[in-house]
């Protein structure tokens, strides 16, 4: 079932525990994603970005396969189609048009003021539908210094009635120099300070520990794309290594599925 999961992130928090987001890159992982949320029964976010959106095709093409295969796999756990990192307001109406049930916009590089202002407008034009995330980063990539956010400007942004909030603690997107160090006081402190239901992105490489005293501490949603793109990759190289005459795109792109459905189950199983 498509919804915004609005509900269930409200649930969620008072209950601590989390949801995941799963970023979807095709079709195919689309599907396989949704079936194993489904034996699961584990609501789900697929996190789209604005490169997988015009990898896939545009927009409606992204709603159209999950509506798609939701109907034709009789999935009847909630889902939710959210823009992921959205650069600007217009791409995030673009989504909503489209049909997407979440969004998030991503305008944690300017100013404070500026990223309220931003969050202000979309939500404006969002709700009471639509869910909507910002971000008080910015969250970082391994290349650049530790970002932290500041617990004053959550305080800020929280006032104009944000449904998720991004934040950065440590946490970086792609692949970590060394292990991940969580700032767990801070996480802390923001908790104390506002009621808004926090997210971790950059979770990919984050030990089991400290996703767990996340979850104990505010974090709602947790992102997951880099440890499931390299699952799935290693798995299809490997195939390709040991099969080196196929050419079935089909054959090719399934024998990442056992892979990429144990690493899903894997990280459900921190959430609860
Ligand atoms: O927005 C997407 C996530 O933050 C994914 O981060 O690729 O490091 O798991 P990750
Ligand atoms: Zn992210």
């Amino acid at each position: 079932m498509l919804t915004n999961l609005k509900e269930i992130i409200i649930e969620a928090k008072k209950n601590k525990i989390a949801i995941p987001q799963f970023n979807i890159n095709n079709l195919e992982w689309t599907r396989f994603i949704l079936e194993e949320c489904e034996n699961q029964k584990q609501p789900v976010i697929l996190g789209v970005s604005e490169g997988a959106i015009k990898y896939i095709g545009g927009y409606k093409t992204v709603v159209n396969i999950v509506k798609g295969l939701i109907e034709d796999l009789n999935i009847t756990i909630p889902v939710s189609i959210h823009l992921d990192h959205g650069s600007s307001i217009e791409s995030c109406i673009k989504a909503i048009k489209a049909g997407f049930t979440s969004v998030m916009i991503d305008s944690s590089k300017k100013p404070i003021e500026e990223n309220i202002e931003d969050t202000k407008k979309l939500i404006e034009q969002a709700h009471p539908d639509i869910v909507v995330e910002s971000e008080i980063g910015p969250i970082g990539t391994t290349k650049e210094e530790e970002l932290y956010t500041k617990i004053e400007d959550c305080v800020k942004i929280s006032k104009t009635g944000i449904d998720l909030l991004a934040v950065a603690i440590g946490n970086k997107h792609g692949i970590y120099d060394g292990q991940a160090k969580l700032d767990i006081e801070l996480l802390k402190n923001i908790q104390k300070n506002i009621e808004t239901p926090l997210v971790l992105h950059g979770a990919s490489g984050i030990d089991d520990d400290q996703i767990k005293q996340c979850i104990k501490n505010g974090i709602t949603k947790i992102n997951f794309n880099t440890e499931l793109q390299i699952a799935w990759s290693e798995s299809i190289k490997e195939y390709i290594k040991n099969n080196p005459n196929e050419y079935d795109p089909r054959k090719i792109i399934k024998s990442g599925e056992t892979a990429l459905k144990q690493k899903i189950k894997d990280k459900i199983k921190l959430l609860k």
